[in-house]
């Protein structure tokens, strides 16, 4: 028998992130074995509806975000005796007996829940959910992002929600962490002597990490403007990327060794505050523009969004360690929707050679560059120098590429089938610790200050371009410039 018999119970289980995501990841466990055949998936939310309407629904939905020719009559049978509905309002505490009896008085039995509902909720399912006996030692509770909206809204948050459920069985989710290509930056770094030993300020120029978008913001209007780029992306996901870049070993590959080194990092961030934000920091907003033809509305014409609104859509910064591995060299963080191209990178620039032997008349071009691509494909390439052939001593930068598809014919895994697998198991090495947060907001809540208080509007950027022309100085400044691989 595979894993742990155990309940899953999704909060939010009409959602958008219960149907795109957990739903077609269970559905993938199912089909691969991996659910024990005792594991039982119960959604909720407030809408009335019958299992056999729910599941019938959730069949229609779902079979559009799996991969094309993944679905299976067949398959679908048998997971659709694992799910259930239950019509429940999680603000009433009054309807969490009913929850409980579904659930039964099993004792030691495993329970997931996962809370894919706005924060705002968290506080009050956890108390409602101990209130009828469910936070025992078994349960353990899933948190989505956003974790608040600024540090005191997190740590209320955490504080609440550590009333019932102790930290080991608190897993806050940043599906990031969860990518195939995340965790090879780190079998790349910590599996290889290779890199290791180049692996700091002497030896690298800069690094980039840019997490591209070419989507808008959907239907996500209501929580997105007021969110922002800044809190919806850079505060969890760029951040947790650059962790991974600049982090020490571990000494294990355990929650609490891998989240120490992470937090270390995060508190050698160098603050960003008064006139530092102007200088080191470009927030942008997507205006009308046209990619492939297609006209794309501008952000204020959004569904759900303010006409007049300052919500930033587009984030660039230049971001400094203070610490011995990492001092003098700049990362730059940029991220952004309805831009030219999705495309998620990590870009580390070696140092030029000392001396440059092949020079003729003009500079020879320093390529020593290593770009860990994430999405949409997933490769690791090292851009090197090489002889032209021919006559004479002309070098030309060649790449020595592996392509994760062509290396490993096997099925890439989704982020969340992956972390859904680690909660039943119990294994947080790879969710966001309570301090780990709280210091990325701490860094992150004097930018915004700063943003507030210079009364200037985001940079509007035609969408399907590249984003703001101040993104741009922002790197040229040191000589350096964005890398647009393809
Ligand atoms: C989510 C953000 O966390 O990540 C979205 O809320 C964003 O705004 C998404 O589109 C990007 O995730 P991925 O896996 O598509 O890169």
């Amino acid at each position: 028998q595979p894993g742990i018999a155990c309940d899953i119970v999704v909060f939010g289980g009409t959602g958008d992130l219960a149907l795109r995501k957990l739903l077609p990841a269970l559905y993938y466990l199912h089909r691969e074995g991996h659910l024990h055949a005792d594991t039982r998936i119960l959604a909720l939310a407030r809408r009335n509806e019958s299992n056999q309407g729910y599941r019938h629904w959730v069949r229609r939905q779902v079979s559009q975000y799996l991969a094309p020719g993944d679905f299976s009559d067949t398959v679908w049978s048998g997971f659709a005796e694992r799910l259930d509905y239950l019509s429940l309002d999680v603000s009433q505490r009054v309807e969490f007996p009913r929850l409980a009896r579904q659930l039964g008085q099993q004792p030691g039995r495993v329970r997931v829940f996962y809370l894919a509902t706005l924060p705002n909720l968290f506080a009050a399912t956890a108390r409602h959910l101990a209130s009828v006996g469910l936070a025992d030692e078994q349960a353990r509770i899933v948190l989505e992002k956003p974790l608040g909206e600024s540090l005191p809204t997190a740590a209320r948050i955490n504080d609440e929600i550590g009333e019932y459920f102790s930290e080991s069985r608190v897993f806050r989710i940043d599906h990031y962490l969860g990518k195939e290509a995340v965790q090879n930056l780190l079998a790349l770094r910590f599996g290889n002597a290779l890199f290791e030993p180049l692996w700091r300020n002497a030896h690298i120029e800069h690094v980039q990490i840019s997490v591209l978008e070419t989507v808008g913001v959907e239907n996500r209007g209501d929580y997105y403007d007021r969110a922002g780029a800044m809190r919806d992306m850079v505060q969890n996901h760029l951040l947790q990327l650059l962790c991974l870049v600049a982090m020490e070993a571990p000494v294990h590959f355990e929650p609490e060794a891998v989240r120490n080194e992470k937090l270390k990092i995060l508190e050698a961030l160098r603050p960003i505050t008064g006139m530092d934000v102007q200088d080191v920091t470009v927030r942008g907003q997507y205006a009308a523009g046209k990619r492939a033809g297609e006209e794309l509305p501008a952000y204020y014409f959004e569904k759900s969004v303010d006409h007049d609104s300052n919500t930033e859509t587009f984030v660039a910064l230049k971001v400094e360690i203070d610490n011995w591995r990492w001092a003098g060299v700049p990362f730059y963080l940029r991220t952004g929707k309805r831009l030219a191209q999705r495309k998620s990178e990590i870009i580390i620039q070696f140092k030029s050679v000392p001396h440059r032997l092949f020079a003729q008349g003009h500079e020879t071009p320093t390529e020593n560059r290593l770009v860990i691509r994430l999405q949409p494909d997933e490769s690791i390439r090292l851009s090197l120098m090489a002889k032209s052939p021919g006559r004479g001593m002309t070098l030309q930068p060649v790449d020595l590429d592996l392509n994760f598809a062509k290396a490993f014919k096997k099925r890439r895994w989704d982020a969340y089938e992956r972390l859904l697998l680690d909660v039943i198991q119990g294994d947080a090495t790879l969710f966001m610790r309570r301090d780990e947060i709280e210091a990325a907001w701490r860094w992150i809540d004097p930018i915004l200050t700063g943003w507030q208080d210079c009364y200037r509007s985001p940079k509007p950027y035609a969408s399907g371009s590249w984003g703001p022309d101040a993104a741009n100085s922002l790197v040229e400044r040191l000589g350096h410039q964005w890398f647009e691989t393809d």
